[in-house]
């Protein structure tokens, strides 16, 4: 399906956090070449460019924020949000890290919600005003398999992936009558630098891989792209009748 005009005029932009990396990288990808304008933000610029530079469709802004500073989202992505209509945000950018609740701190609990779900409440909340002035918006929240079920030694991942769907169907409830749709992900382990870094410290990194894929039915970890289809659908007019959703993309991660 092709967008509108380059500026976003009739559906609006799409603006992708995380977009450095992973799923975000591929969701970059998959939307501009579903001919949405793209505004993307990453903390890390070296791998944004590399986005930027690899995705074959021009790239309206990129900007280099981290979105757990107050001011990053107050000031640095509302000026983008005063520019360009944003139809469709996708919140992408998130953090974990491997603790049982005993063995978690205080600075990695803060860290973790900070950005998995407070940044998610407040960008959320930026672009609100506009998709509802325009009766038309679609926000897609990347949350995860570990927000459904309890996964061992994930206990503020897991809390802050649960909270983002209860805020998903929240704003749900609260905004479909005025033409805006919110919708979640819930990916099942997805092959990304983040499974690399998870697996750094574990002493059998060999073995708790092959553990992470033999747990999916399909006995593979998931790639980026098929979470970008996942974004693609719920964000394309296929996807009008999906609100308050958590599409499960974890090949059978949570119903076994
Ligand atoms: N990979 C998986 O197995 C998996 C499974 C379920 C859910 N998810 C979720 O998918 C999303 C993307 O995961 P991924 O695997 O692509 O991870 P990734 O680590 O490959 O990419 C995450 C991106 O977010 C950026 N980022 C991190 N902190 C930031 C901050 N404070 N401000 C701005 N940008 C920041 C990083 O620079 C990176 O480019 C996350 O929300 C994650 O929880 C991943």
């Amino acid at each position: 399906m092709t967008g509108g005009a380059a500026d976003g005029t009739t559906r609006g932009v799409a603006l992708v956090t995380g977009a450095g990396s992973g799923i975000g990288r591929a969701t970059a990808r998959r939307l501009a070449a579903d001919g949405w304008p793209i505004v993307l933000v990453d903390r890390d610029g070296g791998r944004l460019k590399d986005t930027v530079d690899g995705i074959g469709a021009p790239v309206l802004e990129h900007l280099v924020c981290d979105l757990t500073a107050p001011s990053a989202i107050q000031d640095e992505i509302a000026a983008v949000v005063d520019r360009l209509p944003v139809g469709l945000l996708v919140n992408n950018a998130g953090v974990g890290f491997r603790a049982t609740a005993g063995a978690t701190t205080d600075e990695q609990w803060d860290t973790t919600l900070a950005l998995n779900l407070t940044a998610v409440f407040r960008l959320c909340r930026l672009v609100l005003p506009g998709m509802i002035q325009r009766q038309r918006g679609c926000i897609v929240n990347i949350a995860s398999a570990g927000g459904l079920v309890g996964l061992r030694q994930r206990a503020a991942y897991c809390a802050s992936k649960a909270g983002v769907i209860g805020l998903t169907r929240a704003l749900a409830a609260d905004h479909a009558a005025d033409g805006v749709r919110v919708n979640a992900i819930a990916p099942g382990t997805v092959d990304t630098e983040w499974v690399e870094r998870m697996l750094a410290d574990d002493p059998d990194a060999p073995g708790t891989r092959r553990m992470m894929e033999q747990r999916q039915l399909d006995g593979r970890m998931g790639t980026p792209d098929e979470v970008a289809a996942g974004v693609s659908f719920l964000a394309g007019p296929d996807g009008r009748f999906a609100n308050g959703s958590v599409l499960v993309l974890d090949s059978g991660l949570t119903a076994v």
